[in-house]
């Protein structure tokens, strides 16, 4: 039955079948890393920096070593086994325990005892002496120096510029020059940062919460300097992740050298605070924005320049205007993109990492200058419309924007705004109408997976993809059932364990559309197998059928004419009780060892920009916000958004994802952000209670309308994934809402209250 949650399906949509793992999930009985049973384990805790420069002089573990049950303590001293991986895909940073101390919070000794208490006291008696330094936190900061992020980045190897922006912005009738700041934020998923390490027979197993288990597994064996055929990681669940999963972070080998030494399972759970500094999170950044257009609204000239702040060892930034300068007919196009080096943690992935912050600065420009020129926002867009890119020239596969506008626009009742900043009002509260685009690069990766049918009916697909909150079960399931003709309760499906056949990292929203690729060329291969053997038999009732036109569906095989044989029967043919057929799929354009690459935890992933045509998945998101005329406190009663994201698999998933997005996009507009004490570079708020995210008060009406789009060229099963599409454009839809509400423009996240009554 449709609902809210659930929408009926449209074109080239799949039906809203509940989740595979829902009764797991919601019983508790769903086995995360850390709920893996393991034989008398030593429990790890970890003992962290206090300051955030300078090196470490000396340990004092003699009090340490007092406590009853201690096993052993890792600190630089006695743990320099381990190899060194470079920053990257495979590692989120190259940092070591010491004795150079590189950012507050950096691990620098590992407490091992027979109880997870006595570890914990122990740490806490641990003494350390630093000859500290003066630390830079973030911008503004003495000591900060600075990369072109083309030189030193493999996420861009060249600032997208097309023709001369300075001319074009010279010559526009109307342009805006603004700068923009997004904060730090942190992740903050609600299972930890954990790892389980068990060695057995020279092998070990990690148990650890996992966005890339081949990843993990081949980064790990480099970590410890062995065969990563000695390595599995075993992770079927994820409790949230949002890209701080998605690599190998220090720790990892940390617990599994432990393990070694002590000859017995290691088991860490990591506290709250201690997950701020040992994995990543999304880097503040600047933005100055020049845009030009003609006086009829036409865009002449598109000029970002964007700031973010890393850490010293590791380049790591997102360069959004890789994707942004793609957005609209910009005429002119100029970008660069610096890393701005601190004394800090290295950020890493959050999800839409390049464009949450980008595409949050480009819309607030682009409604600055559409107030400038007099002319509605949507308008505005749709002037600007474009199928080709303007940087490139390649075209969109498709676009379906303005028809996300349209459809948004209308439920949301945009036709009755009057665009005259503070002129809606209802009683004390200010009634503020915003809107913004949103878009997301449509990856697709190399996948592989093994799918089985038996004569029963019954299909089991293998995949070491991820399980992160995405569906993944169940769209999987979905894919080859349909394929197999069976209903999708005839369905098993494996997933996030190393010993199973590779998949990429569920990062970029890439899970569904390349896993889902792979599964319908394993499913084809079944097909022809068995459409074979019923039409090339003598008697059969598909003899003489042609076997291209024959289908799997109601548990048998049919032919074009309707005839039909059971699965039972066909399989009686061949003589075997089961058909396994394994797939590997790589998109076009990669290199031909792709698929041998992703065996060994590295793998390919296109799309975007970078295929023959532009492929993204967009979005129109409407907000209203009402704010308080003598408080200022800020409400946001209801939003629309409008998705088109070519071939969606099941409309009760997508939906959950859009709509999460949007929610989160709240919490980016009005509450999160990392707040660091800009003395010792700390993070002050590192914990759940100041870690402000929006919490059922905050978020009222959310409308999520699923636009029909059809898209034969992003890959073969047409999808295009939108885990991280909805989030991308709310912090500029309320952003501009409340300039709407107040006629007071405010450039930096979070917008709080008091940024409104400063103004
Ligand atoms: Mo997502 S931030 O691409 O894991």
């Amino acid at each position: 039955m449709a609902n809210a949650a659930a929408p009926a399906p449209e074109a080239n949509m799949g039906e809203p079948a509940p989740r595979l793992d829902a009764r797991l999930k919601v019983t508790g009985e769903a086995r995360y890393a850390s709920d893996f049973p393991v034989g008398n384990p030593a429990f790890a805790c970890l003992v962290t920096s206090t300051i955030a420069k300078g090196r470490i002089t000396q340990f004092d573990l003699a009090d340490a070593r007092t406590v009853p049950g201690v096993l052993d303590i890792l600190t630089y001293e006695n743990a320099s086994d381990l190899k060194h991986v470079p920053f990257g895909s495979a590692s989120t940073s190259t940092q070591e325990l010491g004795p150079q101390i590189d950012h507050e919070g950096q691990i620098i000794a590992v407490l091992l005892a027979d109880t997870f208490e006595a570890a914990q006291d122990a740490a806490g008696r641990v003494r350390v002496t630093y000859a500290a330094e003066t630390p830079s936190a973030t911008f503004g900061a003495q000591g900060l120096t600075e990369d072109d992020a083309t030189k030193v980045s493999e996420r861009i190897k060249e600032a997208p510029a097309a023709g001369d922006v300075e001319a074009a912005l010279a010559a526009a009738d109307v342009t805006i020059d603004e700068e923009y700041a997004t904060p730090t934020q942190h992740h903050n998923p609600i299972e930890l940062f954990t790892t389980t390490c068990v060695w057995h027979d020279n092998r070990l197993t990690v148990y650890e919460p996992s966005q890339f288990v081949y990843g993990l597994k081949n980064s790990t064996a480099k970590k410890l300097g062995i065969d990563p055929a000695q390595v599995r990681v075993v992770n079927p669940f994820v409790g949230g992740a949002f890209g701080s999963k998605g690599q190998m972070t220090p720790r990892t080998g940390l617990i599994a050298l432990a393990a070694k030494r002590l000859n017995r399972p290691v088991k860490l759970v990591a506290s709250r605070d201690q997950g701020f500094t040992i994995a990543t999170y999304r880097a503040e950044t600047r933005h100055r924005i020049r845009l030009g257009a003609k006086a009829d609204g036409k865009l002449v000239g598109y000029s970002h320049e964007g700031w973010e702040i890393s850490s010293r060892r590791d380049p790591y930034c997102v360069a959004g205007v890789e994707d942004s300068t793609r957005l609209y007919a910009f005429g002119a196009v100029g970008t660069k993109v610096t890393i701005v080096h601190a004394d800090r943690n290295t950020p890493g992935f959050m999800r839409s990492p390049p464009v949450v912050p980008y595409i949050y600065a480009l819309e607030t420009a682009m409604d600055e200058l559409a107030v400038k020129l007099r002319m509605d926002p949507v308008e505005f867009r749709r002037i600007n419309d474009t199928m080709t890119d303007p940087v490139s020239g390649k075209p969109y596969s498709s676009r379906s924007l303005m028809q996300c506008y349209a459809q948004a626009g209308d439920a949301f009742g945009w036709k009755q705004r009057n665009a005259q900043p503070g002129s809606m009002r209802d009683g004390d509260w200010l009634i503020g109408w915003g809107c913004a685009t949103a878009l997301y690069p449509t990856h697709v990766a190399t996948a592989t997976a093994r799918v089985r049918l038996t004569s029963d009916g019954k299909v089991r697909v293998q995949t070491a993809a991820h399980e992160i909150g995405n569906g993944a079960y169940t769209v999987i399931g979905q894919m080859a059932a349909e394929q197999l003709g069976v209903p999708l309760a005839a369905a098993s499906v494996e997933l996030g364990d190393s010993d199973l056949p590779p998949a990429m990292v569920a990062g970029g929203s890439n899970t569904t559309a390349s896993t889902c690729s792979a599964v319908l060329k394993a499913c084809t291969a079944i097909r022809e197998k068995l459409a074979r053997a019923a039409t090339t038999a003598n008697d059969g009732p598909l003899a003489g059928r042609n076997p291209g036109e024959v289908t799997l569906k109601d548990g048998g095989l049919a032919a074009a004419d309707d005839a039909t044989e059971k699965l039972d029967d066909v399989f009686k043919r061949l003589g075997v009780s089961v058909i396994e057929e394994y797939a590997e799929f790589a998109p076009e354009g990669v290199k031909p060892d792709a698929v041998k690459s992703l065996y060994a935890g590295k793998g390919a992933m296109t799309g975007g920009p970078k295929g023959k045509k532009l492929m993204y998945a967009m979005g129109a998101e409407f907000v209203e916000v009402r704010i308080n005329a003598t408080t200022r406190e800020i409400r946001v009663p209801r939003m629309v958004g409008a998705f088109a994201a070519g071939r969606l698999m099941n409309t009760r998933t997508v939906h959950s994802q859009l709509m999460g997005g949007m929610i989160w996009g709240i919490g980016s507009a009005l509450h999160e952000a990392t707040e660091i004490d800009k003395r010792n570079a700390r993070y002050v708020n590192d914990n759940l209670a100041d870690y402000m995210v929006p919490v059922n008060a905050d978020v009222e009406e959310v409308k999520i309308i699923l636009v029909p789009e059809e898209d034969h060229d992003v890959n073969p099963v047409g999808i295009k994934g939108l885990g991280e599409l909805a989030n991308v454009g709310t912090a500029a839809a309320v952003s501009n809402a409340v300039y709407h509400a107040t006629g007071i423009r405010i450039r930096k996240l979070p917008i709080r209250i008091e940024h409104i009554l400063e103004a």
